[in-house]
């Protein structure tokens, strides 16, 4: 067990656990009435998010970044402290003096390649990843990660190969073009993809989400179709899940949280063509702690949530604490967006671990002028 995890009895007789406040490294905070609502939920959650910048029009700016973080900050709950740290999405003619600039001036602490076409808001992403390279080549040399949407976008490839596709086809070949930038596979869903972080870490590092963890793709269509469980790169098989869930839990520096938390409203997902994302900011904690539990490993909880993104981004940890105990909880079934509604991941179940209460740090970061 790590030195900052404490396990306790509560009234209720359940565990608790104390772990440092973790970060959320890969969260979809979307803009205007739907960040007023979903952000509440993350901030509660995490002291830090990585926030990714596939709105519309996306953030390919510093100051479109910028004006973006401000609105998040003054968004948040009153009284809350999240802080958001902001990323760049890439385009096939994205400047490296733009890319370099936002992070020079703590704008922004890394980019997002999302191929074009991959996911919710990514047809302005990158067409040629070898196209890109200049871009790359600045990232490398300052040290900025790259962080991967991993999927084929060759309509012909089966939705369900297109992970493993990207990796053979594109990601193997860019980490050998740029042999010291650093990368993050986001959501890993795979065996395969895992094992490709662990041999490439710790340059390379992955995350995990909540819902990857916990469904399978059967589970999408478990008594006729969940549109709820529906998110990109979709679901895979329970060989899958299962190693997901070993490699989360076995305590490795190389994986950590991002949930993917990724809002929409209920009429675009319940729909004959509906959107991928699954809104699961609101029970995210709740179930990568009962996954830790089942796994018998809640003393590497701490780590996967709190300390091994930190390290790889080169930020130090959270100073303040949160507890999270083994107490039936349940969260709403959805939650309002101005007549809309967003219906939650596990939302209106019984859930096996609740959030206690949370610290908040004693310190703040101002990423222009380090920690203070
Ligand atoms: C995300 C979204 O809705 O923005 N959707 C998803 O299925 N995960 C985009 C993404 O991360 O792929
Ligand atoms: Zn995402």
């Amino acid at each position: 067990m790590s030195s900052n995890a404490l396990f306790d009895t509560v009234p209720s007789g359940g565990a608790a656990l104390t772990i440092r406040r973790p970060d959320d490294w890969h969260v979809h905070l979307r803009d205007g009435a739907m960040l007023a609502a979903v952000l509440p939920y993350t901030a509660a959650q995490f002291a830090r998010g990585l926030i990714m910048p596939n709105l519309v029009p996306p953030v390919t700016s510093v100051a479109a970044a910028a004006a973006y973080r401000e609105r998040i900050l003054a968004a948040r709950p009153s009284g809350s402290d999240f802080l958001p740290l902001m990323t760049c999405y890439l385009t096939d003619h994205i400047a490296p003096d733009e890319v370099e600039k936002g992070h020079a001036e703590g704008v922004w602490i890394a980019a997002k390649l999302y191929p074009a076409g991959a996911t919710t808001n990514a047809h302005h992403g990158v067409t040629d990843i070898p196209g890109i390279a200049p871009v790359l080549e600045r990232m490398e040399k300052i040290g900025m990660p790259l962080l991967i949407h991993g999927e084929a976008t060759d309509p012909a490839v089966d939705i369900f190969d297109r992970e493993a596709v990207f990796m053979d086809q594109s990601l193997l070949p860019l980490l050998k073009r740029h042999p010291g930038l650093k990368v993050v596979i986001e959501h890993v869903t795979t065996a395969e993809t895992l094992d490709i972080v662990r041999a490439n870490a710790p340059r390379v590092a992955g995350t995990i989400t909540p819902h990857h963890l916990m469904i399978n793709r059967t589970s999408i269509f478990q008594g006729g179709l969940r549109p709820h469980l529906y998110c990109l790169p979709v679901a895979k098989r329970e060989r899958h899940r299962l190693a997901l869930r070993k490699a989360a839990t076995s305590g490795e520096g190389c994986f950590f949280i991002g949930t993917d938390t990724a809002p929409h409203a209920r009429g675009a997902k319940e729909s004959a063509c509906g959107c991928a994302g699954v809104f699961v900011g609101a029970t995210a904690l709740q179930s990568y702690a009962q996954v830790f539990d089942e796994e018998g490993a809640l003393d590497h909880l701490e780590a996967f949530a709190s300390l091994n993104g930190a390290r790889f981004y080169g930020l130090v940890p959270n100073a303040g604490t949160v507890m999270i105990e083994k107490r039936k909880s349940r969260v709403a079934a959805s939650i309002a967006v101005g007549d809309q509604e967003v219906v939650v991941f596990r939302g209106d179940e019984d859930l096996a671990w609740s959030i206690a209460e949370a610290k908040p740090r004693r310190w703040s970061i101002d990423l222009r002028r380090g920690f203070v």
